[in-house]
């Protein structure tokens, strides 16, 4: 064999390698199934279902819960009795925070929307997913003039460790009104519903798609028309919880923003002009904040509208903050290349960010630019994809300690994770009840949880990509709806576009 014959068969063999590997010649990275990821992401909600479960439920070691949710509640003032069965808990606990609750409701619909295309047999399953919301969301504003905040007693429930089959602490309901407003919820509530319409509109549940709709603007109504926050509503129910500290004129926005997107109509788009003033936060985004949101949604709608300048200028100035080469910055990245903001359970914003960058590449490429951030920075809609995929290919492992985040992705991930229903084992196992203070003992076991809750992506690791797999470390180690939502859009787009 001559030389280059031996080089040749060298570079061949290396290839196979690589290829055994999973590693690509290009990138050098290792390559994810993002198809599996993405799959777990969307189960990850039927461990979170509150409720009666359906036939369906694919996730069994969850049962029904909280079957008289509302039931308990009786004001003179306006009702008798309330179903308000259904929904998601939030995170680790067993309360329906219904602010959150929309918003992750509302990234389901967006990811959908943008990418729902590239699903495959995952769309049905994102379908039911925002379904179990947007069913409950409607019970929370089937009275006018009120809407439902949340179910449960944050104090109580937080003071137990309790699967919530058993749950025995107060069912508390609360919610707003026009005598006490709150704005954002119900704004919130209404961006959730609108766009959910969009999506079932598209996928040929019109009947129910126009429901969601009419409520939507019917909600809209009441959240602008009686303005307030329900911090000042529901006070220490809410805060510290789901304090809005962003204020509710962004969510106005937002749910005026959905509403133009699902109905065209210019009233809706009048109000965004008159109030975008309002929404100053361009480099935010989050169950609080809408803002770079609004401004990214806004953009995609209006390409090439000369209408569009002002929000396009701000998501151009939220695409230079969080890109790693620009002398714009405001995150922080990892050494192992993990975006970090301020704010608790970290995770929610890389996930959150890379999906605002994957729409927005999609409008870089649909109107043809690039952005300038200066110092001979220029991010282009590839760019944007690569930095997404770059917090993607980090959770799924690729990191200083080759771990998932993700909950039964990949050979090494999260065991501890600070979730009641988790770690406690299934009423298939113990039927029995296990009260209040009953479940410390799994609370404080180092054995990992019994229950895998597939799908689930915690708060991450800390700065210095280093994590303990701890119950108690909440922050790092507790999943929660709204980090998985947007990731749901992201992965089926990498499915479907590994490279
Ligand atoms: C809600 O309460 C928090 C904490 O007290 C406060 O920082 C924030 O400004 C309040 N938001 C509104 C809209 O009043
Ligand atoms: C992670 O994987 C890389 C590459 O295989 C290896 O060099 C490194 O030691 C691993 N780190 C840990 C913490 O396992």
């Amino acid at each position: 064999m001559g030389l280059d014959q031996r080089l040749r068969l060298m570079k061949m063999i290396m290839i196979m390698v690589c290829a055994l590997l999973g590693v690509t010649q290009r990138s050098m990275s290792w390559q994810h199934n993002y198809g599996e990821a993405l799959s777990k992401s969307i189960l990850f909600f039927e461990g979170q279902r509150s409720g009666k479960l359906p036939p369906t439920q694919r996730m069994t070691w969850r049962k029904d819960s909280a079957f008289e949710d509302g039931f308990q509640l009786d004001d003179d003032r306006f009702f008798d009795k309330v179903d308000l069965i259904g929904g998601y808990y939030d995170a680790g606990d067993n309360v329906k925070f219904n602010f959150p609750m929309a918003f992750s409701t509302t990234m389901l619909a967006w990811s959908v929307i943008e990418f729902g295309k590239f699903m495959g047999q995952d769309l049905n399953h994102a379908l039911d997913a925002i379904g179990w919301a947007t069913d409950y969301l409607l019970k929370s504003t089937n009275i006018p003039g009120v809407v439902f905040a949340q179910v449960g007693d944050p104090h109580g429930d937080h003071n137990c460790w309790e699967r919530p089959e058993d749950m025995d602490t107060p069912r508390t309901t609360f919610f707003v009104s026009r005598e006490n407003p709150g704005s954002e919820v119900s704004a919130e509530i209404a961006a959730a519903l609108a766009a959910s319409s969009i999506v079932f509109r598209k996928y040929h549940n019109v009947e129910y798609s126009e429901r969601l709709l009419q409520r939507a603007i019917m909600v809209f109504d009441f959240a602008d028309k009686y303005r307030g926050s329900y911090n000042d509503s529901l006070g220490s129910y809410v805060c510290p919880f789901y304090c809005d500290f962003s204020g509710y004129q962004d969510e106005l926005v937002w749910g005026a923003a959905w509403l133009l997107k699902a109905t065209n109509l210019p009233n809706y788009w009048n109000y965004i002009k008159q109030n975008i003033h309002n929404v100053k936060n361009f480099g935010e985004f989050g169950w609080d904040s809408k803002d770079a949101g609004i401004n990214v949604l806004v953009s995609k709608l209006l390409v090439n509208n000369p209408a569009s300048k002002p929000f396009t200028l701000n998501a151009d100035k939220f695409i230079c903050a969080v890109l790693p080469e620009s002398p714009l910055i405001s995150v922080s990245y990892s050494r192992g290349g993990l975006l970090f903001k301020s704010g608790g359970s970290n995770m929610q914003h890389a996930t959150a960010y890379s999906f605002l960058l994957m729409v927005y590449a999609g409008y870089l490429n649909k109107a043809n630019k690039k952005i300038d951030c200066g110092g001979g920075v220029f991010a282009s809609s590839r760019r944007l994809k690569q930095v997404a995929k770059s917090q993607v290919d980090y959770i799924l492992g690729n990191n200083p300690l080759n771990m998932s985040y993700m909950v039964g992705y990949g050979s090494k991930f999260p065991k501890r994770i600070h979730h009641r229903a988790s770690s406690l084992p299934s009423i298939d196992q113990h039927p029995n009840q296990i009260d209040c203070k009953g479940g410390s003992s799994y609370f404080e076991t180092q054995n990992p949880n019994p229950n895998l809750l597939l799908g689930a992506i915690v708060g991450g690791p800390n700065i210095n990509d280093e994590y303990v797999d701890s119950r108690a470390d909440f922050v790092h180690s507790e999943p929660t709806t709204y980090i998985n939502a947007p990731l749901v859009g992201v992965l089926a787009y990498f499915k479907s576009h590994p490279y």
